[in-house]
């Protein structure tokens, strides 16, 4: 495998380490100006100045070259937290709710998940590979490289494996590295209406096992919210899943406060996701407990809601911030970690540094792979983007467009923004 060279950057920007940033230390970044980046074997081998390169490495005549052309380079982003896996769409409840119906609402009235619940396991394996193709293309386009991808449209065991195999087919496809996550309790099925109790049994008892058993999840989720799951049962299927080698993440205090932020501390998980009803206890109950806080904001976003998760507080309280997509044709119809970036600076109040760290490295440990992915240091894993901006701040500044010009995974330019090659 050649080497690559990215050259002639006007910047390159990143967090340092493969802990998970706290506090102050979220906003710290590592700038270097004019630099040049060196990938050998898939990893990260050099970051610096050209008059440092030439020095420890020479220079490097049989390298393949990226010119960074006065572009800034940031690590691969990564997206912790999509449903990549659905078929169908949902644009005629988004514009009920363009006309004033809540999310809530319409998921009462027999629509929201269950409507894309219904079209799932109406759709084939080859089916829903075919569907995520396009969104992956779109999200590898928007600069991420690694994403975590989650079940729960199908909320029986067949129809759970078969979006399971989906993600690990098709992340034979395509150049984005897929961690799977199963999420059975998203919902409670309308077979299981009557006896909700058999279903928490039933995904605790036979879905995590089984899908445990052929290893087609790393990670298991569960939606903790009034009226979908409390947080006993949620503690129920997170700990069976904990008990059958599945790491514990959960959508925690979306919509109202139901204790989620509380059990994600307790049962040390991963990451509590959305949070934007945390309680203040909830937030104390994260601080110190190792648990990232998995932020959401597109989903405040496209549910017009007017609440935004307390991410200065979280940071104030010294919990690790992330920020994911939430990629999903109800709540989040978006694949761009860009547009992420930008709803978190303008309406969560991250700084463009903390906005950085929280879709790189806390992202990457939220999904234990910190040590692996999320910062431009020797050792780390090749996953870089090139941004056609001049520095780190216009990845907010500049809002509204695509930022990315290359994308490189592995050491391997996998991406590159179409050029409009004028000759006059
Ligand atoms: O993260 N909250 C639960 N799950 C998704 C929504 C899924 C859907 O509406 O289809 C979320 O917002
Ligand atoms: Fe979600």
């Amino acid at each position: 495998m050649r080497d690559l060279l990215i050259e002639n950057l006007a910047e390159i920007a990143t967090p340092l380490g493969c802990a998970p940033r706290r506090g102050r230390e979220q906003g710290e970044i590592r700038r270097v100006r004019a630099g040049e980046l060196l990938c050998r074997g898939g990893r990260i081998a050099f970051v610096g100045s050209r008059a440092e390169r030439l020095r420890d490495f020479g220079p490097l005549p049989e390298a393949e070259r990226l010119d960074g052309r006065g572009g800034t380079a940031v690590p691969g982003f990564v997206d912790a937290h999509t449903h990549l896996p659905w078929a169908g769409a949902r644009e005629m409840e988004f514009a009920q709710r363009l006309a004033g119906r809540s999310y809530e609402e319409i998921a009462a009235a027999g629509g929201g998940i269950l409507s894309t619940v219904r079209a799932t396991r109406g759709a084939s394996r080859e089916q829903l590979v075919a569907a995520m193709l396009p969104r992956l293309e779109r999200m590898l386009a928007c600069g991420t490289t690694t994403a975590e991808a989650k079940s729960g449209y199908g909320l029986a065991l067949a129809d759970e494996t078969k979006q399971l195999e989906a993600i690990r087919d098709v992340a034979r496809l395509q150049p984005i590295e897929l961690l799977p996550t199963l999420l059975a309790a998203h919902e409670v099925p309308p077979e299981h209406r009557a006896a909700r109790e058999r279903y928490v049994a039933l995904v605790a008892e036979e879905i995590v096992p089984a899908v445990a058993e052929r290893g087609l999840a790393r990670f298991c989720d569960v939606f903790c919210e009034r009226g979908v799951f409390s947080a006993a049962e949620s503690r129920r299927v997170l700990e069976s899943g904990q008990a059958h080698g599945l790491l514990a993440r959960l959508h925690a205090d979306e919509f109202v406060d139901s204790g989620g932020a509380e059990l994600a501390a307790d049962l040390h998980a991963l990451s509590a996701d959305h949070l934007m009803a945390v309680s203040e206890r909830g937030v104390e109950a994260l601080a110190g407990s190792g648990v990232t806080a998995l932020l959401l904001p597109g989903t405040s976003f496209f549910l017009r809601k007017k609440s935004w998760a307390p991410a200065r507080r979280l940071i104030e309280a010294g919990v690790p911030v992330a920020l994911a997509t939430d990629c999903n044709p109800g709540s989040s119809n978006t694949e761009s970690l860009p547009n992420v970036i930008q709803l978190a600076v303008f309406e969560l109040g991250l700084t463009v540094e903390e906005a950085l760290t929280a879709v790189t490295l806390n992202a990457a440990a939220s999904l234990a792979l910190g040590d692996e992915l999320g910062s431009l240091e020797p050792g780390k894993r090749a996953d870089v983007v090139v941004l056609d901006e001049p520095n780190l701040f216009h990845l907010a500044y500049h809002f509204g467009v695509n930022p990315v010009r290359s994308v490189v995974k592995g050491g391997h330019e996998v991406y590159r923004a179409g050029n409009l090659l004028l000759s006059h």
